[in-house]
């Protein structure tokens, strides 16, 4: 098993194997000693898994109740959040109990609210089935849910107790959830590893993807020990995704996946920060290939002048503008704070 230690909010455990489903109960129970667990779900996830976490964490002797949601970011909604907090109500779950969060970025972002909010904070574990929470939105506290005027908007920083992280479920996982969660991947690559952004040129990460996995997962760690809360440093694990929130935003959420929009985005900006001579020439072509490689878009028909527009209402902005990521080169990545002048500007556009 890998294990990877956190030392943010009350410091916790990542643990990396395959076949972690089915043992999951005995760490929750050594990670957070509860009595009772709430498994909170959705409709595609819990079919393939609830049984076998179900029966892990009873058999480490703990009671279990689970709620399921509707799939989908839709179901992101403080409506449902108050659901689910009302059910740890209905259900009497106390200060040492747990919610344990059994899906992808959805499923972890609301429960992992509702356990920051229920009884002013109780214990959670993200059991992340998707590879995009695998590597990203399973690590690092960042809990929320949608508001009408955006993704995202209403949340909390609210640490996990413990990841689990079972790279076997990718195998039911269909190819553009895969694909979806690769272009968080080559993200990481871009900004921190050019090891990791070779390594995935070169080989299948499909092959790999249990020290794929580690890597990003290592990488993140890093950033939220040295930056919680977001204030310097772990914006730069928004790289493309500035950009990508406004094509997504233009596309109305549906029609193009989260790391579609990103991969676009981590192109577009690369191209303009050679432009600009701030990157190094051909590394928005090298990014290209390797998203093309894994299957992703690299460029979208929206004109460049409407999605810069649209960044102008990103909700990381600042008063003074936004604070874009750029690269200097694959795997070195720095915050350039911005007017909206000097962003329409490296754009191109008058
Ligand atoms: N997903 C970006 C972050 O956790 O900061």
């Amino acid at each position: 098993m890998k294990t990877l230690r956190v030392n943010a909010g009350d410091g916790y455990d990542i643990l990396i194997e395959r076949g972690l489903l089915k043992t999951c109960g005995e760490q929750i129970k050594t990670a957070v000693s509860a009595k009772k667990a709430a498994i909170i779900s959705d409709s595609h996830v819990a079919p393939l898994y609830l049984e076998t976490v179900q029966s892990s964490v009873r058999a480490a002797g703990m009671e279990t109740v689970s709620y399921l949601f509707p799939a989908g970011e839709s179901s992101k909604t403080t409506e449902n959040l108050i659901r689910i907090v009302a059910f740890l109500a209905d259900n009497g779950l106390t200060r040492k109990d747990c919610v344990i969060a059994l899906g992808g970025g959805v499923c972890g972002d609301m429960a992992g609210f509702a356990a920051a909010v229920y009884l002013r904070g109780i214990h959670y574990i993200q059991i992340p089935t998707t590879l995009l929470a695998q590597v990203d939105s399973s690590v690092g506290g960042k809990t929320a849910v949608d508001l009408p005027q955006g993704k995202n908007l209403c949340g909390a920083f609210w640490q996990p107790s413990l990841v689990l992280i079972d790279p076997e479920v990718l195998n039911t996982l269909p190819a553009h959830y895969f694909s979806d969660g690769m272009g968080e991947v080559i993200k990481y690559g871009c900004i921190k590893s050019a090891p990791l952004f070779e390594r995935l040129k070169n080989e299948n990460a499909r092959d790999i993807i249990d020290d794929v996995i580690l890597e990003c997962c290592a990488i993140k760690r890093g950033v939220v020990e040295r930056d919680e809360k977001e204030s310097g440093e772990r914006a730069l694990l928004n790289f493309g995704h500035t950009c990508g929130h406004a094509i997504e935003k233009l596309y109305d959420f549906s029609g193009i996946s989260h790391g579609e929009a990103v991969g676009i985005g981590m192109v577009m900006i690369s191209r303009a920060g050679e432009s600009a001579g701030i990157t190094e020439p051909g590394t928005a072509d090298r990014i290209a290939a390797l998203l093309e490689k894994y299957g992703l878009k690299t460029q979208t028909d929206l004109p460049v002048s409407q999605i810069v527009h649209n960044m102008a209402f990103d909700k990381k902005r600042t008063a003074n503008g936004i604070n874009l990521i750029l690269l200097k080169k694959i795997g070195e990545s720095f915050i350039k704070p911005s007017s909206l002048d000097e962003v329409n500007a490296l754009f191109g556009i008058k």
